[in-house]
């Protein structure tokens, strides 16, 4: 347990926890445009229950360890010591704690509304939740665009020379999620 009360460790968990829904997440794109229910894998049976343990395990642990480490932070910003120049310098990373905590609720909500059906409003005919969808995606992306590029840093498989190359691929892939997802919104209001 060690390695999970140390700060660096935590990062790792973070980053890996991260990383694994980020590759989920650009899955689920051409998923849904080749086939609009592919999120429910009907021909890969029950491999698909080890995806969503790994995927729910990854998402608790990973918003766990993100609010832990942010709480700890913020502690330490506020005391006596305190260093109150951030080093980080965009809105995207300076706001990663609330575009995780909304892309969780908008996640939750997704699962309730898709997956499990508890949530009966569609995108497709609600204004309401259409707007939703959006702010969500909007979260999520928001959270990537900063993200995929810091986890490289995480991991330290980053160098001054690749820096801009992996910001840029980043903040690219972020886009490009959200664009292919709102489109989806989009395309499918009645
Ligand atoms: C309850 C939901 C979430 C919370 C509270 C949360 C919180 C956080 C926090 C605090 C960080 C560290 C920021 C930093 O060190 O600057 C982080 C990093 C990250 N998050 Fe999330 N997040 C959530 C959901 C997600 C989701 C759904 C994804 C992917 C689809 C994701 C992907 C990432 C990635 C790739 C990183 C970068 C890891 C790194 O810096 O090495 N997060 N998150």
């Amino acid at each position: 347990m060690g390695f999970i009360k140390n700060t660096v460790g935590r990062k790792v968990v973070i980053a890996v926890t991260g990383q694994l829904m980020v590759v989920f997440i650009i899955f689920h794109l051409p998923g849904n445009y080749f086939n609009p229910w592919a999120m429910t894998f009907p021909a890969i049976g029950s491999f698909i229950w080890i995806v969503r343990l790994a995927l729910l395990l990854s998402f608790v642990l990973h918003a766990f360890f993100g609010i832990q480490s942010e709480l700890e932070n913020h502690k330490a910003r506020s005391g006596p010591y305190a260093v109150t120049k951030s080093l980080s310098t965009t809105f995207a990373a300076k706001t990663m704690i609330w575009s995780g905590i909304l892309s969780g609720v908008f996640i939750i909500f997704h699962l309730l509304n898709i997956t499990v059906s508890v949530i009966d409003e569609s995108f497709q005919d609600n204004y309401a939740v259409a707007i939703g969808y959006a702010i969500g995606l909007s979260a999520v992306c928001l959270h990537l665009y900063h993200g995929i590029a810091s986890f490289f840093q995480t991991m330290g498989w980053n160098s001054e020379k690749s820096l801009p190359a992996v910001t840029s691929i980043g903040k690219g892939m972020a886009l490009l999620l959200f664009g292919g997802f709102i489109c989806i919104v989009i395309l499918n209001r009645g």
